[in-house]
């Protein structure tokens, strides 16, 4: 069986896409674990990042289209839309522009909120061992959705000031959801992202700490122009020698330990 584990914030450019990838590649290469990375943002940041060009074959928008037109998917219906990536070491499957239409459509669905996991529910998926979803920046449909399948959500926060802005309203839907959908989702942790030595960044950090506790990781992400390298190079950064690869490493151990 696999771990789903979603990477919500409904702030945008907080560092999710960044997480989900060098989680996902950490797992994959350092912990030789079978990674799925699963982008749900019309954005496609992730798909980009994990090197996608659009190939005529399906896309997630068309999984979703088709659960929308009430067809059941089988798992090689699914199967077709998983790529892999060789610098990653994982598969993925891609989102485009399409998905964000597709939310209209998704609207008069039958039993909306569970359209990803329909898609995620079959033996292809359940062969890998973690699902790692990249949400869209909006407490959207798509993100119900994923905290609808997700067993666990990990909630990178900018340490910046309005840290917590909107993390009250994602505990608010988390808490819905748990209680009226998805009883067995835990949180994985808040992880401090882009950190600096600044004030008001360690103020940030603090206040997060405080409020809290032990749901955070220990581990934390500085802030450093090796991120955005490993974008541009798609080199996963826990096969760099820079401090940010030391930092994901503690991370995906302390992800694994966790789960
Ligand atoms: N630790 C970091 N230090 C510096 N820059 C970073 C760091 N992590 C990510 N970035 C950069 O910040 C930008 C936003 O990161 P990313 O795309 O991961 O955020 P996001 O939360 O997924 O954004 P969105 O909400 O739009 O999906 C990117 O240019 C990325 O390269
Ligand atoms: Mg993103």
């Amino acid at each position: 069986m696999s771990t789903i584990i979603s990477v919500s914030n409904q702030k945008g450019g907080i560092g999710k896409s960044t997480v989900a990838y060098n989680l996902g590649a950490c797992m994959a290469i350092e912990h030789e674990k079978k990674v799925l990375l699963v982008d749900i943002d019309p954005q496609a940041n992730l798909s980009e990042y994990l090197g996608y060009a659009p190939d005529g074959l399906p896309t997630l928008t068309n999984l979703v289209i088709s659960i929308c037109m009430g067809n059941v998917l089988i798992a090689d219906n699914v199967k077709q839309a998983i790529r892999h990536s060789e610098q990653a070491d994982v598969d993925y499957i891609p989102s485009d522009i399409n998905l964000a239409s597709s939310e209209t459509v998704m609207s008069t669905a039958i039993s909306r909120e569970t359209i990803l996991k329909r898609i995620l529910s079959n033996e292809v998926i359940s062969a890998y061992d973690y699902v790692i979803i990249d949400c869209l920046p909006s407490l959207s449909s798509l993100l119900i959705n994923a905290l609808t399948c997700a067993d666990k959500v990990l909630i990178p926060v900018q340490t910046q000031k309005f840290a917590m802005d909107g993390l009250q309203a994602l505990e608010a839907l988390f808490t819905q959801i748990k209680s009226a959908i998805n009883p067995k989702v835990e949180y994985l942790g808040i992880l401090p992202t882009m950190v600096e030595r600044t004030k008001v960044s360690q103020n940030a950090m603090n206040t997060l700490s405080e409020r809290y506790g032990d749901r955070m990781f220990t581990a934390f992400i500085s802030k450093s122009v090796e991120a955005q390298k490993s974008v541009e190079s798609r080199i996963p950064l826990c096969m760099t020698n820079c401090k940010l690869g030391t930092e994901y490493k503690n991370l995906t151990m302390e992800v694994l330990e966790r789960c």
